[in-house]
């Protein structure tokens, strides 16, 4: 069998039904530093206290945001799996409560490049993770980059989190407005969720979000689904600098009750039963046979309604 041949298989049975597809959640947003790590850390814990098997793959090259947070440094990323021959097993780290993570390296970025051989290695790897977690986590870099706009595309399922500065609100218009360009993204078989992070009310969470979907609905046609706000806490920042997940570290602050709810959300049947579960090995190939997308801002009409 030709490899070509090989990596149609494995796609096409990582679709069969009977096997067990992990659930696959893409955290992004348009503008940096509003909290993405802590809201892919954070879920990640309440899963796992909801007894799922979570997996967080950090896909932000360059500053491993996932492994400061944790205080665990791992021995192995992307990278290792690519270029040294390990396998998926071996660059798993396990940190607090179970939740496993997997430091991307500049792994991802350098996909593009690699020989057939290779991607069929990765995938039939990445399709291991399947039967490893329930839920993958992928924390994304911000910003409407190639590699950032080939995850949003190959998901099923985005978390945006934006705050309440108007730049936040704007870049995450202009990352929807790029997604929503892109030839190859699906809205059928995209759900994109919104978290309000940093607010100083859940009305203000609710108003943000209103806001934000109002744009959207009228330029974009694009559902949006609302997932709940998390309030400005101090704890959180606080367990940022003792490298600690604030549920862990701080259970009873109120950031972890909002993170308990958004994660409820997520979990509840109605919810988890509309994603469609695509399984590791069809996400990678999708990002894989990806092509290059370029960035889009609003326009000043756009822009009006926004601000
Ligand atoms: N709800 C909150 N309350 C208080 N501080 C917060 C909250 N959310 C985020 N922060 C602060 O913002 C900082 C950035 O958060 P985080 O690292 O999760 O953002 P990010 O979107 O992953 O950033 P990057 O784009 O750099 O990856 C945190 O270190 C923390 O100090
Ligand atoms: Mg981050």
């Amino acid at each position: 069998m030709d490899q070509a041949q090989q990596l149609r298989n494995i796609i096409k049975n990582s679709n069969k039904p009977q096997r067990p597809l992990a659930r696959i959640i893409t955290v992004t947003s348009g503008k940096g530093g509003v909290g993405k790590s802590n809201v892919s850390i954070n879920l990640a814990i309440q899963f796992r206290k909801m007894g799922k098997r979570v997996i967080i793959l950090d896909a932000d090259f360059g500053l491993a945001n996932i492994e400061i947070m944790f205080g665990t440094v791992p021995k192995h990323n992307l990278c290792d799996l690519i270029y040294q021959g390990k396998n998926i097993k071996d660059i798993i780290t396990w940190g607090p409560e179970g939740v496993g993570f997997i430091s991307g390296g500049s792994g991802i970025s350098g996909m593009y490049n690699l020989s057939r051989d290779y991607l069929v290695y990765i995938i039939v790897n990445l399709a291991e993770l399947d039967a490893i977690a329930d839920i993958i986590i992928i924390d994304t870099g911000a910003g409407i980059s190639d590699a950032v706009m080939e995850f949003l595309v190959a998901s099923g399922e985005i978390i945006l989190v934006t705050t309440p500065e108007p730049t936040s609100i704007t870049d995450s218009y202009s990352l929807l407005k790029a997604l929503n360009q892109s030839p190859r993204f699906s809205r059928e078989n995209t759900q994109v969720k919104v978290v309000s992070n940093r607010v100083s009310s859940d009305d203000e969470g609710q108003q943000l979000f209103n806001k934000l979907n109002a744009v959207v609905a009228r330029y974009l046609k694009l559902p949006l689904n609302y997932m709940g706000a998390i309030p400005q806490d101090q704890y959180l920042a606080k367990s940022v600098m003792q490298q600690s997940p604030v549920s862990l570290q701080y259970p009873n602050a109120k950031s972890v009750k909002a993170f308990e709810n958004i994660a409820g959300q997520l979990m509840n049947p109605g919810d988890a039963e509309q994603v469609k579960q695509r399984g590791m090995a069809a996400f990678f190939s999708h990002i894989i046979t990806g092509r290059k997308l370029s960035a889009t801002q609003p326009k000043a009409a756009e822009a009006k309604v926004i601000n």
